[in-house]
């Protein structure tokens, strides 16, 4: 049991004074874990701001019961603290990616008592990821949940079980004490399953744990002695996994891994966000990208996201703390090897999890370092492979999966992935991309469409090489979302714009290349807005659209223009972009023109919309050759012709209405209209409509996207919007942003009182309101 809503009402003030811990108190302030010490703009501030010290601390009254213990576990702070107890220093911790937990049983007395962290965020040489520069930030402030939780004298410490996929499990267990008796139980929705007095045991008929089908049991253990009873349970799958050269296997099936690094930080919050925002992560990448795989690039992410990754079938590749840089120092190299023993420890039971990144990101060899990592890894977890990223070829593999970072493919991205053999430096071992793209090709949600476009092309090129490429187990894209970093990366803005999605989760074209192939959701999306001036020589381009429809039809200007089937690439990827160049075909209204006259001056109109008729090809010369002469076309007729049926750049004014259908298993799925743009309208999206307080807050993004009155995202449209709430809610970040590629997103929390609340976002003269509970 734990104390209830103990990350509610602490008090927080800046800065810290040895040996006086209340000399900060009167500038504090109140406020709820997860916390962040320094709110930061969008871009453009100094990272300095956030390394410093900072104090928390918290009033709460407890009187335990005889022969019960107080366990204090924050899930996790930045950088390192001391920790004071009623004025009393019980230790000092660093936590970064990983819990703390501590008895503080001794130090409570009966009634009222006090917590005290002094709080240094300054990055410490000491500690990975620390000594170098690093691509991403290290937020201040005790930025997950905290508890403090009551067990008895004698209580499991820590249950560790692996579930195989024929029903064997098999359980290992830590307590306070020895002695005792233990019962092993298994549960399903509906209740008991088995139950064991010995740790390894069967489940028949097992449900097994699928990335389609992610089942979930609850293994609980109880552990009994002197009278005393208590429990500890966790959410368990049942699968096996298998890696070797040929790929990846869950359950003895190979799935090709297709998938996104995450960085855990948001815009404005940092990493201190409520715990429904990360499991918000986590549904993104499985229902809106469409991945099957995610790397925890580069630490161990929060307990919401995995539970998550569990629930969803999302499958994980976590990793320990570190960017490129591996110290000498003694202690630095010690704390690394704690690291890797807390992640195979922490990340035990997720059956998501598919392998331990132990190897410190993109770094060197280090014999000694990475043999006692790989080691340390494998006698705790022996139940997954160990695997090591790095940006370097031919590097010692002291891993089971050799992990590279696949920015240059081979020779300037000819083949676009690197062949296993040419990297690894030998045959047969199994072998990973975990990054591409990245920096080879930074995109700002604002950036013009050709470079969204470019961006998409590229992710794009890397996912269809996993595929084409022999012995490739998959891909992972650098990144999903864009994130603040050190002022020697990124534009020089604090930012690195590599995300396929932007830093608020909007997402940009390259997001839709990946949703398009996978089969559980249709997808169908243009990567451009079909605004012929947003492109260089006011050409439409080849179109490039994102699917996994069976065929679409398009209408222009209410005539159907034809009916279009994309298709796979053999040996590739399953939807690779489809390009769309004829957008007249049946449509050609001149009545001039008919049969095969009218589907050649078609494509010659087609082809000089697509690629201007500067650039006509020799085809299309001949074709137009050909119908001059035959029906006696002079200059101004020809582009009398080409302004009638295609309207673009001028033309007579009135523009072209394309209408596109999409369809998949005989169904429409989608429907998208691109015609001129006559006003502007905004579409409100918010993923919930209660906030559910607990043990803390709750919170929930509302994002508005720019529309025309066609529907077309306008991610041009320039506006500010401003938000403003009644009711037990706060607004988490600014509260006025302007529009950043068409969209804008405000982060609402709860606060700790129930009842109902209004969200209020102004744009020109519009408002538009949602309502939200608050339990
Ligand atoms: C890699 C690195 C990532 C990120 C990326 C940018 O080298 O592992 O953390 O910096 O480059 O493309």
């Amino acid at each position: 049991m734990e104390l209830e809503r103990f990350s509610w009402s602490w008090k927080f003030a800046e800065g810290h004074v040895e040996g006086d811990e209340k000399a900060v108190r009167k500038g504090a302030v109140g406020v709820d874990i997860p916390h962040n010490a320094v709110m930061l703009p969008y871009n453009c501030f100094d990272d300095r701001s956030y390394r410093r010290d900072f104090s928390y601390w918290k009033e709460f009254d407890i009187t335990l019961e005889e022969g019960k213990k107080a366990i204090l576990y924050f899930e996790a702070f930045m950088v390192q603290a001391d920790i004071y107890v009623n004025g009393e220093k019980r230790g000092h911790y660093w936590s970064l990616y990983f819990p703390v937990k501590i008895d503080v049983t001794s130090f409570l007395k009966p009634g009222k008592n006090l917590i005290y962290l002094h709080l240094d965020a300054e990055e410490d040489p000491h500690i990975p990821p620390f000594g170098g520069a690093i691509d991403y930030l290290t937020y201040a402030g005790i930025y997950r949940p905290v508890h403090l939780e009551i067990v008895e004298s004698c209580h499991i410490e820590a249950v560790r079980a692996i579930a195989r996929q024929d029903g064997t499990v098999s359980v290992n267990v830590e307590t306070s004490e020895e002695g005792g008796t233990l019962i092993y139980e298994i549960h399903d929705e509906k209740g008991l399953v088995v139950s064991s007095d010995k740790p390894d045991f069967k489940v028949d008929d097992v449900h097994v744990w699928d990335i389609k089908d992610p089942y979930l049991y609850e293994l609980r253990v109880y552990l009994r002695k002197d009278g005393h009873e208590d429990m500890k349970s966790t959410k368990i799958g049942f699968r096996d996994i298998a890696w070797d050269k040929d790929g990846f296997r869950l359950n003895g099936k190979t799935i090709k891994l297709i998938g996104l690094n995450r960085h855990q930080a948001y815009a404005h919050m940092g990493y201190a966000v409520a715990p429904y925002l990360e499991e918000l992560d986590a549904w993104k990448l499985k229902k809106e990208a469409g991945v099957n795989v995610v790397r925890t690039s580069h630490y161990m992410d929060s307990v919401s996201f995995l539970d998550e990754c569990d629930r969803l079938g999302l499958l994980v590749i976590d990793e320990v703390p570190g960017w490129q840089f591996v110290s000498k120092d003694p202690e630095w190299r010690e704390n690394y090897y704690l690291m890797v023993e807390k992640l195979a420890k922490e990340t035990f039971n997720h059956p998501s999890v598919i392998a331990h990144g132990v190897r410190i990101d993109e770094s060197l060899d280090d014999h000694e370092l990475y043999t006692k990592g790989n080691g340390i890894c494998r006698v705790i977890d022996p139940s997954r492979p160990t695997l090591g990223v790095r940006n370097i070829t031919k590097s010692e593999l002291l891993e089971d999966v050799y992990a590279y970072n696949d920015f240059y493919g081979e020779k300037n991205n000819k083949k676009p992935i690197a062949r296993p053999k040419k990297v690894v430096g030998k045959k047969g071992k199994a072998y990973l991309v975990t990054e591409h793209n990245g920096h080879m090709n930074p995109t700002k949600p604002t950036d013009p469409y050709e470079q969204l476009i470019s961006h998409a092309r590229g992710h794009e090129g890397k996912i269809n090489g996993a595929y084409e490429v022999k012995g490739v187990s998959g891909a992972i894209g650098w990144c999903f979302a864009d994130y603040n970093t050190h002022p020697t990366f990124g534009s020089g803005d604090m930012v690195c714009a590599h995300g396929v999605f932007d830093m608020y989760r909007n997402p940009k074209p390259a997001a839709y290349v990946y949703a398009a192939q996978q089969e559980d959701f249709p997808v169908f999306e243009l990567l451009t807005p079909m605004k012929t001036g947003e492109f260089k020589e006011a050409m439409y381009n080849e179109i490039p659209i994102a699917t996994n429809c069976d065929y679409f039809e398009l209408f222009k200007d209410g005539k159907k223009v034809g009916r279009f089937e994309p298709k796979g690439r053999k040996g590739g990827m399953p939807h690779p972009i489809y390009y769309l160049t004829e957008i007249i075909g049946d449509s050609l209204s001149d009545p001039r023109f008919k049969g095969k006259d009218k589907k050649r001056m078609a494509s010659v109109l087609s082809d000089a919309a697509i690629n201007g008729y500067m650039h006509l090809s020799f085809k299309s010369l001949l074709k137009a050759g050909l119908l001059i002469l035959k029906y006696h076309l002079d200059y101004p007729e020809l582009l009398g012709l080409y302004n009638k049926e295609i309207s673009s750049w001028g033309g007579d004014g009135r523009g072209t209405t394309f209408e596109f259908v999409a369809y998949k298993d005989g169904k429409e799925f989608a429907r998208r209209t691109f015609a001129p743009t006559r006003s502007l309208d905004y579409l409100l999206d918010c993923p919930k409509d209660e906030l559910v307080n607990g043990n803390t807050y709750d919170a929930v993004p509302l994002t508005v996207k720019a529309v025309d009155n066609n529907g077309t995202h306008m991610r041009v449209a320039n506006r500010v919007v401003e938000i403003s709430v009644e009711g037990p809610v706060e607004v988490v970040g600014p509260d006025k942003l302007p529009l950043l590629g068409g969209y804008a997103t405000f982060y609402v929390r709860s606060l700790s009182k129930a009842g109902e609340a209004t969200v209020n976002l102004k744009i020109d003269r519009k408002t538009l309101t949602k309502v939200l509970k608050v339990k």
